[in-house]
Formats: C-alpha cells, sequence, structure tokens
C-alpha cells in the first residue's frame, strides 16, 4: 500500500475528512466572511460552485462551528430526501410532528422558527444542499416558506448551495422574487496554483510526512488537470502516490502526474 512506502499514517488525499480537518482555502475564507454577514443580517443566502469545488465541505464546517446555545443547524440535501421529505423533516428538526397536508406543514414550519427565534432566542440555521436540483416550484415555495411578517423579518438563516446551474435558474424571471432577497452569494473557485502546493503539503505533513515529494512541474500538472478543483485534486493526487509507489519512485513529478491523470480518464 502506498500509506506504508510513503511513510504516511494515512491517506490524506482521501474522501472521508474531519471538520476541524478541513483546508483553510481562500475559498473558505471568503465563503465565511459572507456567512459571518449572513449572521448578522439573518436572510437567504446562496453558494454555486462546480462539482467537488468544496460546497458541503465548507458547509459542513461551519454548521460544526456554530454555537450551539445560539444556533440551531438543520442540513438538507435534495439530492437525497424529496421535497415533502424535506418539509418534513424541517418540521421534524424544529421539533413539530409534521401533519399531512404541505400548507399545514408550512405553518408548522413558520410557527416553530418564530418560536424558536423569539422564544428561545435561538436562530434556525437551514442549509439546502444540491439547490440546483429544485424546481422553479420549490424555489418559489421557498420564497413564501421564508416569508415573515410581511417579508419584514429574518428570524432564520437560509443557505442555498448548488452548482452553477441554480445561477441560470435563478435568471429566470419567475425566480426572481427569489433572487432579489439573497442577501449574499458566493461562487466556488477552487485552489488557486500556490495554494494547491500549500494544500500538498500541509496534507501530507498531517499525515506524518515532512518532505516535499511533489516537483515544481507535478504541481503544476495537478492544477491544470484539475483547476484546483478540491475532489480533483485529491483523486489525481491518490492515484499519483498510488503510480509513484509501484514504481518505487519517492519524487512525484510531471511524468507521474500525466500517467495517473491518463489512468483516471479511462
Ligand atoms: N477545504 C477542503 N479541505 C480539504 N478537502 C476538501 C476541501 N474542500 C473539499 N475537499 C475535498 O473535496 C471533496 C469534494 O468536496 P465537496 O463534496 O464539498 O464538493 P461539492 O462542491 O459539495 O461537490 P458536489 O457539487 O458534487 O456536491 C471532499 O470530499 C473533500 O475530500
Ligand atoms: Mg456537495
Amino acid at each position: 500500500m502506498f500509506t506504508q512506502f510513503f511513510g504516511l499514517k494515512f491517506n490524506p488525499f482521501s474522501k472521508e475528512i474531519a471538520a476541524d480537518q478541513v483546508f483553510l482555502s481562500q475559498d473558505l475564507v471568503e465563503l465565511n466572511s459572507r456567512l459571518k454577514y449572513l449572521q448578522n443580517t439573518r436572510g437567504i443566502g446562496l453558494i454555486a460552485g462546480e462539482p467537488g469545488s468544496g460546497k458541503s465541505t465548507a458547509l459542513r464546517k461551519y454548521v460544526t462551528d456554530l454555537n450551539p446555545s445560539l444556533y440551531k443547524a438543520c442540513y438538507f440535501s435534495l439530492a437525497t430526501v424529496t421535497v415533502l421529505e424535506f418539509y418534513q423533516g424541517l418540521a421534524l428538526e424544529l421539533g413539530e410532528e409534521p401533519k399531512h397536508k404541505k400548507i399545514a406543514i408550512f405553518h408548522q414550519i413558520q410557527d416553530a422558527i418564530n418560536s424558536l427565534y423569539h422564544d428561545r432566542r435561538v436562530t434556525p440555521v437551514i442549509v439546502l444542499d444540491e439547490i440546483h436540483l429544485a424546481s422553479n416550484k420549490l424555489l418559489e415555495d421557498l420564497r413564501l416558506l421564508f416569508n415573515f411578517k410581511m417579508d419584514s423579518h429574518n428570524p432564520f438563516i437560509l443557505i442555498l448551495s448548488g452548482q452553477p446551474l441554480i445561477r441560470n435558474k435563478l435568471t429566470l424571471n419567475i425566480n426572481n422574487p427569489l433572487r432579489q432577497r439573497l442577501a449574499v452569494k458566493y461562487i466556488m473557485q477552487g485552489l488557486g496554483s500556490a495554494e494547491l502546493k500549500q494544500y500538498c503539503s500541509t496534507r501530507l505533513k498531517m499525515a506524518g510526512l515532512h518532505e516535499e515529494i511533489f516537483t515544481e512541474a507535478a504541481l503544476e500538472a495537478i492544477n491544470s488537470a484539475t483547476n484546483g478543483l478540491p475532489r480533483m485534486v485529491n483523486n489525481l493526487i491518490t492515484n499519483c502516490l498510488l503510480f509513484a509507489c509501484e514504481k518505487k519512485q519517492r519524487q512525484i513529478d510531471d511524468e507521474v502526474v500525466y500517467q495517473a491523470q491518463s489512468e483516471l480518464n479511462l
């Protein structure tokens, strides 16, 4: 196994990553400053980004870092729940036994959000991931569901996160009312080339390897093959490590990257 060959305690480029080990990329710094602003104003925010750009990871970290005595975080992914399941799940998370009709669940959710915010001084933070899968109908429902005191008050934070398609959906006239209500927006950029280098070395150090094993040319090749998208970076680097281990080569140069990349493209 390559971990043994390189003297790594584990593969630091694997998919599983604890919230406290997430790399603090420029994307995370910029996103966090917008989310901090949203914490003050409350209301609705949007995060868009290519698949694998780190949206869900960033949100997982954000939600984990929230003070539970001030915020109640609820996370839903439209990839795994239906729209009705989302409403029911949200009602349940807010401590309600969901009724049968959607309109009744709407009222339950609104009452629960009001009571949480005004009586218990806790702000609900609702994350709706994979929002690009939402229909226009759901986007409109969201606007109505999160409309309090005739739209003059925000006792909640709603974070919508999804692939760039959501931006096209929001430009449709029918979705204009929701688009206008977005208090913050952020588009994930991926790791820049200097960041990629830092990412690689901090990940390797975390797993116990303090030596620079990537050549400059290899890092450049990784950057251009992945556009700095963390999921692709992780996949490509893992393949590079496997490949270099097979060849008993400790240094990863651009040749290894090209070979590993062409294997990934098979
Ligand atoms: N800041 C980070 N530090 C370390 N690893 C990261 C970071 N961001 C993303 N990753 C890695 O990249 C992978 C993909 O990230 P994530 O699932 O957050 O992307 P996404 O934008 O939500 O993608 P999708 O649109 O497909 O849902 C994660 O499994 C994680 O391993
Ligand atoms: Mg995701």
